[in-house]
């Protein structure tokens, strides 16, 4: 098949509505009796790379590309091509693909046309590269700016996370580890009894004491998809039809996560009825699980927190106390053995004047420690005993600066 050299020319200059159309009929015109499908989103490309098919991009009409500075480490510039023209090689068949990406006022378009022997085989291939694109695999979907991106970075983070450098009180950590794993197993024991098979849970506290940790751990460890929901706020799109997204995308890919951080800011007055409207779908979200996380309690709404079976699980990230504290420097100690070392009355000492600290400020306390002993060298014990009374103290500012529960992170103005 071969298409005129300026189709694209032809089609994209000017665009309006009538682009779509004028690419049609070009591509219709070069295909004589072939099937011509057009498809909104299609990525041949990442399909291409699960190794499903192999494209060739044919010379005429020339490709057109973009180069952006990327890759994992920002060291290299990745070419995207916007309008090209390929051949596909799929299961012993032969298909033909254009790609064309345009603007229409506000909107951003991109489309993909296929062109193969007959209308089963094009949309065959179609179903499959949607299907095997759709799945995250090694990324976590999440949603922002009305779609959905796959961030291999979030997913790298989460594989890191462990249950194993995670302290909580008493038995939390196996509570919620049992929970999840025994929910995922029973599917067929929920629904013998004609239960929903599906699970909320809300992880609640003060900044700082695990709950993203734990969070990650935890979806890690349940190895199903995970989508993760950034913000629903969108310039040209409303709550709702955001909302409707993340849903209907969480359903296409159950059992899996779906992660809302800070549900108290995603979840206002205008969106709390549809938001809950889509979370109580009781058939469609079967195999559903949602986690969510606050530092607000007092901030949502009863619907959400209060109602069972919409959150049925709320788990509490509280301050630790002397016991965690203790537990958390002794990991420390296990981590630095052979490195850097403390004495265990130092330990004693810090326990009792860290009332008050989160996990969070116990990592900073032994970070900054840790830099001040490569930097200015000194007895270990000496600098954490420093550090301490140093972060006691911003500690003791914050607080006076936001009121008395000071579980707000704002930065308090400083002289440089
Ligand atoms: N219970 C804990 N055990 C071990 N490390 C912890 C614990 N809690 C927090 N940390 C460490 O402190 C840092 C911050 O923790 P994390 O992000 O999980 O807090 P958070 O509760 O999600 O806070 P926020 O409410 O601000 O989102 C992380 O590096 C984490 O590993
Ligand atoms: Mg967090």
């Amino acid at each position: 098949m071969e298409l005129p050299p300026d189709l694209f020319q032809l089609c994209l200059s000017p665009t309006d509505s009538s682009t779509p159309v004028r690419f049609q009929a070009g591509i219709a015109m070069a295909a004589g009796a072939l099937h011509v499908e057009a498809f909104t989103s299609l990525d041949v490309a990442e399909y291409e790379v699960l190794g499903h098919c192999r494209r060739e991009l044919l010379a005429t009409p020339r490709a057109v590309g973009v180069s952006e500075w990327g890759g994992p480490d920002h060291d290299r510039m990745e070419a995207t091509i916007e309008e090209g023209f390929w051949r596909i090689a799929w299961r012993g068949e032969t298909l033909h693909m254009v790609a064309a990406q345009w603007r229409d006022g506000f909107d951003r378009n991109a489309r993909t046309w296929l062109v193969g022997p007959s209308p089963e085989l094009v949309r065959a291939f179609a179903l499959d590269v949607a299907r095997t694109t759709n799945e995250p695999r090694d990324a976590i979907l999440v949603f922002h700016g009305s779609c959905w991106q796959r961030s291999h970075e979030l997913y790298r983070a989460t594989q890191q996370a462990s249950f194993d450098d995670l302290i909580l009180a008493r038995s939390l950590k196996e509570q919620i580890r049992g929970d999840f794993q025994r929910f995922l197993a029973s599917r067929s024991a929920y629904e013998e009894l004609g239960l929903a098979w599906r699970r909320g849970a809300l992880f609640l506290g003060p900044p700082g004491n695990g709950k993203t940790h734990c969070l990650r751990a935890l979806v890690r460890e349940l190895n199903v998809p995970s989508l993760y929901v950034q913000s629903v706020k969108a310039r040209y799109e409303t709550e709702e039809a955001n909302l409707k997204r993340v849903f209907e995308r969480a359903r296409q890919l159950r059992p899996c996560v779906l992660v809302v951080e800070d549900i108290d800011a995603l979840v206002n007055a205008g969106n709390r009825s549809f938001f809950l409207n889509q979370l109580d779908g009781f058939e469609k979200n079967v195999g559903l699980v949602v986690l969510a996380t606050t530092n607000h309690p007092e901030r949502i709404d009863p619907a959400i927190l209060d109602r069972p079976s919409r959150f049925d699980r709320k788990y509490h990230f509280d301050l630790p106390a002397a016991e965690e504290r203790a537990a958390y420097l002794a990991l420390w100690q296990r981590k630095l053995a052979g490195k850097v070392s403390w004495s265990a009355s130092t330990t004693e000492a810090l326990v009792g004047r860290t009332e008050g600290f989160s996990f969070a400020y116990l990592k900073e306390l032994m970070v900054a420690a840790l830099m001040k002993s490569i930097s200015a060298g000194g007895s270990f014990d000496a600098l954490l005993e420093q550090e301490c009374v140093t972060l006691a103290a911003e500690m003791a500012t914050r607080k006076t600066a936001m009121g008395p529960l000071g579980t707000v992170a704002v930065d308090v103005d400083s002289d440089d």
